[in-house]
């Protein structure tokens, strides 16, 4: 079998990278991920290979660029698979150099699963980053509960209410890079609702969360989930809940938390029949090549996204 190269294929081969990934590895691609990350990112490669002369795949990876002002860009990789039936012949490998080729001297991260985590850093210097993993911690809609959450200090509005300003400022304390395009077309998403919490005693905004209908799956995923405080991120859950249309009608509800966030499971116990209702599994580590950009985890309850973002 002979193999070639596509660099920002046409919709269909993508179609098929949302079908395998979901078939051999229960990943979420979403079909219009392709559209966001291509427009949302300064410059965005979808690297294919595919059976020569056809669009049938056999491999991919994305990688995305993120400018900002007085910076160096930051490169992300994402969407790294091969068919099974093709692995193990370094097709795969050969892709992840050619996108490496492009990075340079640049800064780059990625999420690395449990088995490729160690493999990025040895050989591709993604050697700096948390010493602690992401863990996709879920609920089944079954054993949710709505309760009564009382508390006034906390008040949650539209994100579309907000002065956009204010919401770029507080996403400032929690990724240090400006990303207000990037996060305001993931607001804009069809089948999503995001809400902005503020502490009325200080008229602050002190978090905010979408959460993401995964039409594939028919669940949920809250990304990103940001809150100051446990208190807060009650408030702002209930009233995602209590908003989201046909919420029953949905399987789960998953976080992608940093590990060390106990809230994350906190949170979901306080709307779970029993605390033991919560799964939480090790799922990605946050991986850099030149420098380590931190995040404040205990703020962090589920980032955006665990392709091209590490908050
Ligand atoms: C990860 C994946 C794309 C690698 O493709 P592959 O065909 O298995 O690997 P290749 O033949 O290209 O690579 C040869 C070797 O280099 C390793 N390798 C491949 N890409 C690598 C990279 N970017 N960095 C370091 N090592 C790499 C492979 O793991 C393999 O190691 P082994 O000989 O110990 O098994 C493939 O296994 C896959 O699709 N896995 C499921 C999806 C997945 O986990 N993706 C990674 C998400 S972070």
């Amino acid at each position: 079998m002979e193999f070639e190269t596509l660099i920002n294929p046409p919709e269909s081969v993508f179609e098929q990278i949302v079908y395998w990934t979901a078939k051999t590895e229960d990943w979420v691609v979403q079909l219009t991920d392709y559209k966001y990350w291509s427009t949302s990112f300064d410059k965005f490669w979808l690297f294919t290979v595919v059976e020569k002369g056809t669009t049938n795949l056999v491999a991919s990876l994305s990688l995305a660029r993120w400018d900002v002002p007085n910076d160096t860009p930051l490169y992300s990789i994402g969407l790294f698979y091969c068919l099974e039936k093709y692995r193990g012949q370094s097709i795969a490998k050969q892709l992840f150099q050619k996108a490496m080729d492009i990075v340079g001297d640049n800064n780059a991260t990625l999420t690395g699963s449990v088995s490729m985590a160690d493999k990025y850093a040895s050989v591709f210097g993604f050697d700096k980053g948390p010493h602690f993993w992401h863990n996709l911690s879920s609920l089944k809609i079954e054993q949710l509960v709505l309760p009564e959450i009382n508390n006034d200090q906390f008040v949650t509005k539209d994100w579309s209410e907000v002065d956009p300003e204010l919401l770029n400022t507080y996403d400032l304390t929690i990724c240090s890079r400006n990303r207000r395009k990037i996060q305001t077309d993931r607001f804009n998403f069809e089948n999503s609702l995001t809400k902005v919490v503020f502490d009325l005693k200080t008229n602050q905004i002190v978090g905010y969360a979408t959460i993401q209908k995964l039409v594939s799956k028919n669940a949920l995923l809250a990304a990103p989930f940001y809150a100051d405080n446990l208190e807060a991120a009650k408030v702002l859950l209930s009233d995602l809940l209590h908003q989201f249309p046909l919420l029953l009608s949905h399987k789960s509800i998953s976080f992608m938390n940093p590990a060390v966030n106990q809230d994350t499971i906190r949170l979901l116990q306080t709307f779970a029949k029993t605390p033991e209702d919560v799964q939480s599994v090790r799922s990605f580590k946050s991986q850099f090549t030149k420098k380590f950009i931190q995040s404040p985890d205990e703020k962090v309850y589920s980032v955006t996204d665990s392709a091209h973002q590490f908050v």
